[in-house]
């Protein structure tokens, strides 16, 4: 459906792609989607085989460095994130400065521009604009995001259920230290449980990276004005947070409660083919064909509903997918489940809250951000981002007339 956009001469100038539909904007080496295979890999890897094999740890390795650690790189890796985990005092402060009821989504975006004025001098606009040149500079920042993003979405969840903090542990790994942290003592949810820890590890190394969605992009888009890196993954954070990305995890749950059971299921489906809804969780801009991610996580919460009790909202949305995919509206539309489908009910069946489950969805996902503002500022075509629009505006017209103001 491009358009062009002609001279008065004929001469094609430009083309009009709302929403980016066939619009390449960089090269990139980190992650490869088919769309109509639906086919996921990360530097070359198949999704399924690093799903079964890697740890998040060494996925994030893998994602930012383009190839896997070797034992001692992975050992130091993980000195490091450990090394960068723990917070600013006026960090735990800012964020017991909010409502109980804010969103987390809202208090980590805005945690991690705070995160900004910390370190000044690392930050382009302070110390001067060639300071992530300096490739130590970088990596500092990225192992420093990377190693206090959960220990912030811990301290989110502990201000608003009214706890006291639970400092990391240098002596778990990644997940099992989030896990840790949200603890509280005597609940079942949360429990560093190894099968539990291990659904959460398979679950964030799905939601590291996924070439340029829109936080991504977004990401990019910040770091080409030279931005500090805060800033950029704060942007980032705002554009997950929408319901049409990655909000929807939390929609997905939202939909199933109202829903409320399998008999209310083709009332709904009516209602979306109306257009009067939409079905969350279902529908990708780039795949075609069942989302590779959606396919792992669906096996993997039957992992879950072993250790902790079946979800029963599952019922729902089996039948959801069982009435969507027999439909000729969503067959027509190539709409079928996405990575936000069934992630929602694992979260749920582990405890967490549904406000939360963007949460775990951008601790993940800053390895991929983080890897594309590498690989941007690496990148010798990168310029400032910056779109055209095509103007339907008024023409040249007088303000009214009448007094001066100055
Ligand atoms: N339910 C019902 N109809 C849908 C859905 C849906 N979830 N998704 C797309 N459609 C329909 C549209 O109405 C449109 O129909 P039309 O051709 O009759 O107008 C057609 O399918 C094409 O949809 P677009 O909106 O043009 O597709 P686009 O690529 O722009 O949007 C998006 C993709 C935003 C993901 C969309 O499918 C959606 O809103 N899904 C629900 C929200 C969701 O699950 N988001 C998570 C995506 S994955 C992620 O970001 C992590």
């Amino acid at each position: 459906d491009l358009k062009q956009i002609k001279s008065a001469e004929g001469q094609i100038l430009r083309t009009y792609d709302p929403g980016y539909m066939n619009t390449c904007c960089c090269v990139s080496r980190i992650s490869y989607i088919d769309g109509d295979k639906g086919i996921l890999r990360y530097r070359g890897y198949p999704i399924e085989q690093i799903a079964e094999r890697a740890t998040f740890e060494e996925t994030a390795f893998l994602l930012l460095h383009g190839e896997l650690p070797t034992d001692s790189q992975l050992k130091e890796f993980n000195r490091s994130l450990m090394k960068h985990c723990h917070v600013h005092e006026d960090v735990k402060k800012f964020i017991s400065s909010f409502r109980h009821d804010a969103h987390p989504m809202a208090m980590f975006a805005a945690t991690m521009a705070v995160n900004g004025s910390l370190y000044p001098s690392s930050n382009p606009s302070i110390a001067g604009q060639d300071v992530y040149k300096d490739k130590a500079v970088r990596n500092e920042q990225i192992l420093r995001i990377l190693g206090q993003a959960p220990v912030i979405g811990a301290l989110i969840h502990r201000h608003r259920s009214g706890q006291t903090i639970n400092g990391p542990d240098e002596s778990l790994g990644y997940t099992e230290n989030f896990f840790n942290m949200m603890d509280k003592k005597g609940e079942v949810a949360y429990r560093p449980n190894p099968k539990l820890v291990h659904a959460l590890d398979v679950l964030f190394i799905l939601h590291q990276e996924h070439e340029l969605n829109c936080s991504t992009a977004a990401t990019r888009h910040l770091a080409s004005s030279g931005v500090d890196v805060y800033t950029a993954i704060a942007g980032a954070i705002g554009a997950l947070y929408g319901p049409r990305h990655g909000g929807a995890n939390e929609a997905v749950v939202r939909m199933l409660e109202t829903i409320g059971s399998k008999e209310e299921v083709p009332k709904f489906i009516e209602s979306v083919k109306k257009g009067e809804k939409k079905l969350m969780g279902f529908g990708h801009r780039v795949y075609k064909n069942y989302d590779p991610r959606a396919k792992l996580i669906r096996r993997l919460a039957d992992e879950v509903f072993d250790v902790v009790g079946r979800e029963p909202l599952v019922e729902v949305a089996m039948e959801l997918e069982r009435v969507a995919l027999s439909d000729e509206y969503f067959v027509k539309r190539k709409l079928y489940p996405n990575v936000d489908f069934y992630s929602g009910l694992i979260y749920k069946a582990l405890g967490f809250p549904t406000d939360f489950f963007p949460i775990l969805f951008v601790i993940p996902r800053i390895t991929g951000w983080l890897s594309h503002w590498n690989e941007f500022l690496d990148d010798p075509d990168n310029k400032i981002v910056r779109p055209f629009q095509v103007y339907k505006g008024s023409g040249l017209r007088n303000f009214p007339s009448g007094d001066l103001k100055y």
